[in-house]
C-alpha cells in the first residue's frame, strides 16, 4: 500500500497546489491514502469548513493539523462534525474534535492515522509519547498500517518519538517547521521516519509567511500582521510504501514540485494514457 502525506498546507497558494497537482501525484504514485496537514490552509492561520471540504474534494483522506487549528472559530463546529479533520490527540479530555482515526482506501483496506503534537517550545499539552502509544493501543486491532503526524517544534523531540515508537507504526513524519529535512529512513524496527516533511505553499517567505513583516518583527520585536506570501510555490510530501501484512514500512521518499513540475507531470501523464 502506498501512502502520501502532504506537508504543511499555507494559504491559497498551497490550496491551488494540491488543486493542480494532487491528482497527478496519486496517479504517478500509485497512492492509495492521503493524509495532509491542513492547518494553515485558511490564509495560513487554521482551516474553515468550506476549505476543509474543498481539500478533501481534492482527494485528501484524512487531515492533520496542529498548534493553528483552533485560529478560525468555526472549526469547533466542524471539526466535532468531520471526523476525517483531526487535532492532536494530547489535547486534555473535553476538547472538541479528535487525535486519530481509522480510515479507508479506496478499495476499503483500512488505515489509521494518528496526530499528536511536541511540547518543546510549544504550548505545554499532555505527554505526547505517553499519548501516542495510548492511541495506537486503541487502534491496532483495527489496522496494522498507522502513520503518525508527530507536528512538533524541536528535532530532538522528534527523534525520540521515531524511536519512541518504532516497530509499533507504520510511518512518523514531523510537521510543523515548514522546513522539509534530509533525514527520510526506516528505523531498525521498520517504522519509516523523516523529521519534517516541509511545507505545501509559498517557498519565497519566512515560512509561509510575507518576508517584509517577518523579518521586521525580528528587527524591531513589535507585532505585526502576517499574510501568506505568494512567491515560489512548492508542494512537500512524502511518499511511504506500507507492507500491510506487517505494518512495517517498505520504501519512504520524498517529494518537493514546484507548479510547473506538477504541471509538467500531469501532462505527462495525460500524454501517457493517450491510447496508443
Ligand atoms: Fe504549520
Ligand atoms: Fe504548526
Amino acid at each position: 500500500m502506498n501512502l502520501l502525506l502532504v506537508g504543511d498546507i499555507v494559504g491559497r497558494p498551497g490550496r491551488e497546489l494540491v488543486r493542480r497537482g494532487l491528482r497527478t501525484l496519486i496517479d504517478a504514485h500509485s497512492i492509495d491514502f492521503v493524509i495532509a496537514n491542513a492547518e494553515n490552509s485558511a490564509a495560513g492561520f487554521g482551516v474553515t469548513k468550506d476549505i476543509g471540504d474543498t481539500l478533501l474534494e481534492a482527494g485528501i483522506d484524512v487531515m492533520t493539523s496542529g498548534n493553528h487549528i483552533w485560529d478560525k472559530k468555526e472549526v469547533i463546529e466542524y471539526i466535532k462534525g468531520e471526523p476525517r479533520l483531526l487535532r492532536p490527540a494530547n489535547y486534555p479530555a473535553g476538547v472538541p474534535g479528535r487525535g486519530s482515526r481509522v480510515a479507508e482506501t479506496g478499495d476499503g483496506r483500512a488505515v489509521g492515522v494518528i496526530n499528536v503534537m511536541g511540547r518543546i517550545f510549544m504550548s505545554p499539552l499532555d505527554d505526547p509519547f505517553a499519548v501516542a502509544l495510548r492511541e495506537i493501543e486503541s487502534i491496532r486491532h483495527r489496522t496494522r498500517v498507522i502513520i503518525v503526524d508527530f507536528h512538533a517544534e524541536a528535532t530532538s523531540e522528534k527523534m525520540a518519538m521515531g524511536w519512541h515508537l518504532d516497530g509499533l507504526v507504520t510511518a512518523i513524519v514531523g510537521t510543523h517547521t515548514h522546513v522539509q529535512t534530509a533525514d527520510e529512513r526506516i528505523l531498525p524496527k521498520g517504522t519509516a521516519y523523516l523529521t519534517d516533511v516541509g511545507m505545501t505553499g509559498p517557498h519565497d517567505s519566512i515560512i509561509g509567511m510575507e518576508v517584509e513583516p517577518s523579518l521586521a518583527r525580528f528587527l524591531n520585536g513589535m507585532p505585526a500582521k502576517f499574510e501568506p506570501a505568494t512567491g515560489n510555490a512548492r508542494l512537500n510530501a512524502v511518499v511511504i510504501e506500507a507492507d500491510e501484512r506487517t505494518g512495517r514500512a517498505t520504501r519512504i521518499a520524498r517529494i518537493s514540485h514546484s507548479e510547473r513540475e506538477l504541471d509538467e507531470l500531469t501532462k505527462r501523464s495525460a500524454r501517457a494514457s493517450l491510447p496508443a
